[in-house]
């Protein structure tokens, strides 16, 4: 795997580059996908860039990406690249800086390789099964913290409005019960975060597997603990790249996170 994952490093870094240059000229275009979802002509450039790099080393390895028109094939079984070639595009259309590259290596239905790049923080998370995990190629791991109230809590809004009373639902629940709430815009990079113990845990609704691939395995490198709050996530995907009502977490507040976000 050492050599995926330093493929997967360089390229990562590739398009973070090139994403932030092309932000810094201001060379890009912003326009909706299905009329609700901002992407940008960044997003397809990182994505064509991403898969041309794994194309001409890998040629017979598949690849998921969120940019790809074609119907998405979840079965990690084959040596699969998953991708998300801008992770947080609407803060990367506001000149933020909460803003990455993520791309996982999967293969037997497990993902090895996880990588997710902050191009304009230059931080470089990434994790290789069974090897821990890294940040700028530093050991990180989760902070350790027994209390709730006492964590810092990342979480994420879906594009599609329409769903609303949930997500405040989940607000109420949880807001009165931990030290502060953020939204900072990139599920992979909020996922990293409480990897490095910048945030004690995450949720979020509804993650597609591009968005939380690498950064699952990263985190988990990194002793946290994943889950879900609702019993109903979907079960045809596989575990280490399902999104929805996904819980990473510190492990010692992740049955206390799980039951309050339930309201148990
Ligand atoms: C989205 C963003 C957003 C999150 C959404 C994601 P995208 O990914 O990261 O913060 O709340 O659920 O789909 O569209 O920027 O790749
Ligand atoms: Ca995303
Ligand atoms: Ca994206």
């Amino acid at each position: 795997m050492e050599s995926i994952r330093s493929e997967a490093i360089r390229i990562a870094q590739l398009a973070g580059t090139r994403i932030k240059e092309l932000r810094e000229k201001k060379q890009y275009q912003e326009f909706l996908k299905d009329g609700y979802e901002l992407v940008t002509t960044a997003d397809l450039i990182s994505n064509d860039l991403i898969k041309t790099e794994i194309s001409k080393i890998f040629p017979n390895h598949h690849l998921l990406s969120e940019e790809d028109s074609e119907q998405k094939d979840m079965s990690i079984q084959q040596p699969t690249w998953i991708i998300d070639p801008i992770d947080g595009t609407v803060g990367y259309a506001n000149d933020h800086y909460q803003v990455a590259v993520s791309i996982a290596f999967a293969v037997e239905d497990k993902v090895r390789v996880g990588v997710v790049y902050n191009p304009f923080l230059d931080e470089m998370f990434y994790a290789s099964e069974g090897s821990g995990a890294f940040l700028n190629n530093k050991p990180i791991k989760i902070k350790d913290v027994h209390h709730l109230k006492q964590c810092v809590i990342g979480t994420g809004f879906p594009h599609r409005r329409d769903n609303i009373r949930d997500v405040i639902a989940l607000l109420e629940n949880i807001l009165p019960n931990v030290r502060d709430i953020r939204r900072l815009g990139s599920p992979a990079l909020d996922i990293c975060w409480v990897a490095c113990g910048r945030m004690q845990g995450f949720y979020e609704g509804k993650l597609h597997p591009w968005d939380v691939a690498a950064a699952k395995l990263i985190a988990v490198e990194a002793g946290a603990k994943t889950g879900y709050y609702s019993a109903e996530q979907n079960m045809i995907i596989p575990d280490c790249i399902n999104g929805d009502s996904i819980i990473v977490s510190s492990p010692g507040i992740f049955d206390e996170f799980q039951k309050t976000l339930t309201n148990k």
